[in-house]
């Protein structure tokens, strides 16, 4: 799906995505661990990339670190900013990152690339390859499927991939692949995570 459809189909349903989705409250305990731990252990500030209502942000600048949240969704932005103050937010892209080059120690795409088609993922994990620094730390979290395949997300078209198949995706914007998870649950679309360290080199 288009950028600008996906920006509009969130925008259309981001009350009922706070109100779903928008906290700490909906985690599951196993991502809370994963993310957690992961962030703990980033050398430098962090972006949570497609930060949504910013729970994740908050979260994370709760726990200590240097963080801010972007989003393409102007309602998800007013919304993180006034519900977290003291946390910083802004609209942006996930493939123009306001960032300098190698100036971020690690990005947080948590189910911020689902929408993308495919053929066009390389455009975000490329600019997150630019942004975060050499030896620097990507987490995402992603839908996970035995074949990439498009579903229909409550909001807007969205893709699920194979571990492999993601973790190819890393490796040819820049990153070392370090682990992945796959929790499968009766009744629930299986979710994945990829932590990767970004290399010296495409
Ligand atoms: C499924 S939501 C996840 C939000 C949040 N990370 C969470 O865990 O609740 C996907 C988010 O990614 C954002 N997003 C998708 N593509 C984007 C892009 N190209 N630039 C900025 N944000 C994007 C959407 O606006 C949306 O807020």
């Amino acid at each position: 799906m288009a950028i600008e459809a996906t920006r509009a189909a969130y925008s259309r349903r981001a009350a009922e995505y706070i109100e779903l989705l928008g906290s700490m409250d909906a985690v599951h305990p196993s991502d809370l661990q994963i993310v957690s731990t992961w962030a703990r252990a980033v050398d430098g500030p962090i972006i949570d990339a497609g930060c949504g209502p910013g729970h994740w942000t908050d979260f994370l600048a709760t726990q200590g670190s240097v963080v801010w949240g972007i989003d393409q969704v102007p309602e998800f932005i007013a919304h993180a900013s006034s519900a977290y103050p003291t946390v910083d937010f802004a609209n942006g892209s996930l493939e123009g990152v306001d960032a300098g080059s190698g100036s971020i120690g690690g990005v947080l795409s948590w189910y911020s690339l689902i929408d993308y088609e495919p053929s066009a993922i390389q455009n975000p994990l490329r600019e997150f390859s630019r942004v975060i620094k050499l030896g620097g730390a990507l987490l995402i979290g992603f839908f996970e499927d035995s074949l990439v395949n498009e579903f229909a997300h409550a909001v807007a078209p969205a893709y699920r991939w194979p571990v492999d198949a993601m973790s190819a995706e890393l490796d040819s914007a820049g990153f070392d692949v370090l682990e992945s998870t796959v929790r499968r649950t009766t009744g629930e679309r299986a979710q994945a995570t990829v932590s990767a360290r970004r290399r010296n080199g495409l």
